[in-house]
């Protein structure tokens, strides 16, 4: 009998719970004991295990963050931990682990497969910063919760003529303030893959509000800066009233669109089937709207780059 146990690792995103209901009914129906691990691979190292029937899995499908809750831990990095949690999985015969999280907890995925493990990864993180996938679980809802945000944002910028400048998260990727930015129509995008030259952005905000326009947006990735710094650079160079908004963890709530439920309960079906056909140490993504699988060392060699021309398309749109 395959016992097949599920973790989610790093920063939560919404669609984990459905991406952990996926994987656990199809595994039921496949014959498949299967099991839960609490707080990514600090409870596997804790030995944190939990059974999970069918039942265990209703109610989560529409909910964000994810039940079996997360962590990060630089404790599994150790050889130490790493022979903990091998220990408490052969002790209880798991031979396949399904690690949803990003980067981080690919590595370790990576590393419980050079242990003997049978490993998936699953795309989990807001940031869609993972190469060979086109999406990550969680970025389209987070691209939904950014865009309402600019959207009340203008409201009351309009009312009082002034430039909101937002920070949204995505660590060293651009792509949540890219697509919200080309989704909200804003006047300025800063993200790390590109280069900005900010004079000659201050200097297209004060020609748009010498037209008359009464407020203007411009939205900036994490990791090209700051909602404070660039605001306070705005404020210099246009003498306009300027307000940094951080969006903050905000960004990682909230209910999974519908994109993010449909496209997790597919990777996670795919999962099991991938199971059968013993094909495993690899992690799933979605590329030009199919389910596919790639060895982790071939994820690790991948570059995640920027769609560039997603950003020539907001450029020709300004
Ligand atoms: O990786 C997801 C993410 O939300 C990043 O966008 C952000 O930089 C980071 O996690 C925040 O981490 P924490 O939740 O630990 O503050």
């Amino acid at each position: 009998l395959k016992k097949i146990a599920v973790l989610t690792s790093g920063g939560d995103s919404q669609g984990m719970n459905s991406a952990i209901r996926a994987v656990v009914r199809t595994g039921l129906a496949n014959g498949y004991d299967m099991y839960g691990i609490k707080r990514g691979f600090k409870g596997l190292m804790a030995n944190d295990f939990i059974s999970l029937g069918s039942k265990e899995v209703s109610d989560i499908l529409y909910r964000g963050g994810t039940f079996l809750q997360s962590a990060r831990s630089e404790a599994f990095k150790t050889p130490e931990g790493q022979a903990k949690a091998i220990a408490h999985l052969k002790e209880r015969e798991i031979d396949y682990v399904v690690v949803i999280g990003g980067d981080g907890s690919y590595q370790g995925a990576r590393a419980l497969m050079h242990h003997g493990i049978k490993t998936y990864g699953l795309p989990g993180t807001i940031d869609n910063d993972i190469p060979l996938t086109d999406y990550t679980i969680g970025f389209d809802t987070t691209l939904n919760v950014v865009t309402d945000a600019i959207g009340n944002l203008r409201d009351t910028m309009s009312s009082h003529e002034r430039v909101s400048v937002i920070e949204a998260m995505g660590r060293n990727c651009g792509d949540i303030a890219l697509q919200a930015g080309i989704a909200s129509g804003v006047d300025a995008i800063l993200i790390p893959e590109v280069d900005s030259d900010i004079e000659a952005i201050a200097r297209s905000i004060k020609a748009g509000f010498d037209r008359g326009k009464s407020h203007s947006i411009i939205i900036v990735a994490e990791g090209a800066g700051t909602a404070e710094d660039v605001a306070k650079r705005i404020k210099d160079l246009t003498g306009l009233d300027t307000r940094p908004t951080v969006l903050g963890h905000i960004q990682r709530g909230g209910t999974p669109s519908a994109f993010d439920r449909v496209f997790t309960s597919r990777m996670g079906h795919k999962v099991i089937e991938l199971v059968k056909q013993d094909i495993h140490g690899v992690a799933l993504g979605i590329e030009n709207n199919q389910i596919t699988y790639h060895p982790f060392d071939d994820i690790f060699a991948a570059q995640n780059n920027i769609n560039d021309h997603l950003y020539q398309i907001f450029q020709d749109l300004i």
